[in-house]
């Protein structure tokens, strides 16, 4: 950029902003863009993996019903999200991978525009992560860091291409590793604090590797962005339990991740110790890149959702940390004829403190909807609770609407 397109930039940048400073003395633009719990005391989380989006009514279903297959396509993914959506009502809708089925789509940039309409338009925040499906550059050409570039310029998403703060040492492998704030409500002593912290995180795609032998596998989640992933967890737990008064907590507020392929440690949940079910193996890398063990180290961390097998759903408790799966959404994905396709909840309660007021967070329960014409609810489980009690595989009655 030449001195002088600069110098204009500044004076333009200047006129923009005298407006805002005289109107108000806070930055209304980064308090909207701000997630916050709602006036109920909770921050829902709708999780949608998987949609292996093409190209709309062209795209065959797979995995559906002989009857349905006719009139089966991307669409039915459309309009069960658009669904999905309407019903919870929720804070911020996260997807965590194999969006578009890249090898597939005619038009890469309309089936991103196509796949994520429905969140755009319901004006909800919404954010994303890639699977190992969203990027093909051998096939489409498009780069994965063009793919997140081009989600992050999307409407009402939070979505980042890397955090933008880091030096030169600290630059993080893959795109679309990022984190964010959930401040209390409004009016609250935590109006002003981070009480829940979601960490989203690039698990790549594949790797291939000729020597010393031959090993075909999924890529891992690597020591750069577990370095990253670390430091920010240990600042938010300094502000948090520090300064700014009224409140320094005593514990850290609970941090949540999200990345698209499972970490090995999925396999060690036991069929007896789960809520939901395992009808495949878990696929992940064969590497173990020690996430899980940093995810303890944090002291944050409540629990992990992924997406990736499509036919496992289940929750598990594995060393206080609950790993999750989503299960797949989008109809083009493989699954199981007459097995619903379906999406994870996650509703996150603050405590109501004696003299009347919010407080920290005191619960994370979840459940999950299916796709049939009541969107019926199941699994519904609490996660987490501030009481540390063990209730993990307790069932509360849900409230909401149908
Ligand atoms: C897909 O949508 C069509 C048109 O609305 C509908 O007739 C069909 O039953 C749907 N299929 C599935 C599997 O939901
Ligand atoms: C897709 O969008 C990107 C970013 O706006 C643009 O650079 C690219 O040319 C588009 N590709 C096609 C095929 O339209
Ligand atoms: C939060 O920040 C705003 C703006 O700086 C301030 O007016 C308010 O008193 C703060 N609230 C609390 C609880 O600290
Ligand atoms: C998970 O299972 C593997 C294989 O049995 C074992 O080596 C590992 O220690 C287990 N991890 C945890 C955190 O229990």
């Amino acid at each position: 950029m030449s001195s002088v397109s600069f110098l204009g930039l500044i004076i333009v940048g200047i006129f923009i902003l005298i407006p805002n400073i005289i109107s108000t003395s806070c930055n209304i633009e980064s308090d909207e863009k701000k997630l916050r719990f709602n006036k109920n005391g909770e921050f829902k989380i709708l999780q949608i993996s998987d949609m292996h989006y093409a190209n709309g009514k062209d795209t065959p279903c797979s995995d559906v019903l002989p009857s349905q297959l006719q009139t089966c396509s991307d669409l039915n993914t459309t309009d069960y999200l658009r669904r999905f959506i309407q019903t919870e009502n929720p804070d911020l809708v996260v997807f965590t991978g194999d969006n578009v089925h890249s090898t597939d789509a005619y038009n890469y940039n309309r089936s991103m525009d196509e796949v994520f309409a429905p969140a755009i338009e319901s004006n909800i925040p919404w954010t994303a992560i890639l699977g190992n499906h969203d990027v093909n550059v051998l096939q489409t050409g498009i780069p994965r860091q063009a793919v997140m570039e081009y989600i992050v310029g999307m409407k009402n998403t939070l979505s980042l291409l890397n955090p933008s703060n880091l030096e030169e040492d600290e630059l993080i492998w893959g795109w679309g590793n990022y984190n964010l704030e959930v401040a209390g409500i409004k009016g609250s002593p935590f109006e002003n604090k981070s009480v829940l912290n979601l960490y989203l995180l690039d698990t790549g795609d594949y790797t291939y590797s000729f020597t010393p032998t031959f090993y075909l596998g999924y890529e891992w989640i690597q020591p750069s962005q577990q370095s990253w992933f670390l430091r920010t967890s240990k600042q938010l737990q300094e502000t948090y339990m520090s300064a700014p008064q009224p409140q320094p907590q005593q514990g850290p507020a609970p941090g949540l991740v999200f990345f698209h392929i499972p970490i090995p440690e999925f396999n060690n949940i036991s069929k007896s110790d789960m809520v939901g079910v395992k009808q495949e193996n878990v696929i992940c890398p064969g590497v173990n890149s020690g996430f899980f063990d940093t995810m303890l180290a944090a002291g944050d961390i409540k629990a992990a959702f992924v997406g990736h097998g499509h036919t496992n759903d289940y929750c598990g408790k594995l060393c206080d940390i609950q790993l999750c799966y989503d299960a797949g959404f989008g109809y083009h994905g493989y699954g199981i004829a007459g097995w619903p396709r379906r999406a994870r909840v996650i509703n996150v309660k603050l405590d109501k403190t004696q003299d009347g007021n919010w407080g920290p967070v005191n619960s994370i329960v979840t459940w999950k909807r299916l796709h049939d014409d009541r969107l019926t609810i199941i699994d519904p489980e609490v996660l987490w609770t501030s009481a540390g009690r063990d209730q993990s595989k307790s069932v509360f009655k849900p409230i909401m609407s149908e």
